[in-house]
């Protein structure tokens, strides 16, 4: 059930978000629509605003404009008869929990091993009986290639390995949407691959995922969609064909042509 036949709801409905801190406007009007079961890539330079869409999304940050709809629940407010509320931390809580996300840094508990790691929040916070969350835990961890290290700590583990114990933990939440954020830009190049497998299998498996990632090529073949972000507007948002290869905007180009390097030099 992978890709968008755009009779289901979106996942993901951003309209016209804006976010400022301080002086510095970050986003600047932004819309994105990911579709249930859809896998978006968002590319752009640093500074673009790329983490902090992402923020927005599981209200990790406040919007100063716009909205976001997480299949058709407003996220961060709450309409009442009175007009738009902000909804309490509690609830906040609750609408992020349905949110997947996983960042360049895997901040796995240290005292804990991989499993334990894992069954932590479905346990805690799902109040998931221990037995139940630990099996579905074991099947996580074989989902991502690691059923032979549920019993190591993550300092054991190489980065790729914390990386995809971190993905597990993030799924034994039973996440309708996965975020995230460069999960292998602090990974050595040999480790990379690794994780990019686990991700293109949860793809496959047709869960909604939003990718912040500079590789490249795990858009051209993974992504549904790639959204080009530049001081925090959407300047690109097609198939990867057209936005990586034919690309409507010059600063679309010029990035990347930092990943691409290895494309001959366009004819003068
Ligand atoms: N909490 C904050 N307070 C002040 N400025 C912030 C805050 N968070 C982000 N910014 C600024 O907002 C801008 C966008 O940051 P953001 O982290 O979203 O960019 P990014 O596209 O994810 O970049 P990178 O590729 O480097 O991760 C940057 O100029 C950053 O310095
Ligand atoms: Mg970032």
């Amino acid at each position: 059930m992978t890709g968008h036949d755009g009779t289901q709801t979106p996942m993901v409905v951003a309209h016209q978000v804006r976010k400022h801190f301080g002086q510095l406007e970050v986003l600047k009007a932004v819309d994105l629509t990911v579709g249930t079961g859809e896998v978006v890539v968002l590319l752009g330079p640093s500074g673009s605003g790329k983490s902090t869409f992402l923020r927005c999304i599981n209200r990790l940050e406040r919007l100063d404009g716009g909205s976001i709809h997480v299949q058709d629940e407003l996220i961060g407010f709450r309409r009442t008869p009175a007009g738009i509320r902000h909804l309490k931390p509690r609830e906040v809580t609750r609408q992020r929990r349905d949110i997947g996300m996983v960042f360049q840094h895997f901040n796995l508990f240290p005292h804990l091993t991989a499993l334990a790691n894992v069954i932590e929040a479905p346990t805690g916070v799902l109040r998931e009986p221990k037995n139940e969350a630990r099996a579905r835990a074991l099947e996580l961890l074989e989902r991502v290639g690691l059923a032979d290290k549920a019993d190591a700590y993550p300092r054991q583990l190489s980065g790729g390995q914390q990386q995809r114990v971190a993905i597990a933990r993030a799924l034994a939440m039973r996440p309708k949407l996965m975020l995230f954020d460069e999960p292998t830009s602090a990974l050595d190049p040999e480790l990379v691959g690794e994780v990019l497998a686990t991700m293109r299998d949860l793809a496959r498996d047709g869960l909604t995922m939003l990718v912040v990632t500079h590789e490249v090529n795990f858009a051209r073949e993974v992504a549904d969609r790639v959204v080009f972000m530049d001081g925090g507007r959407v300047l690109e948002n097609g198939s990867p064909q057209d936005v990586l290869d034919n690309p409507a905007h010059p600063r679309t180009r010029s990035f990347l042509s930092r990943f691409l390097t290895a494309s001959p030099a366009p004819e003068r």
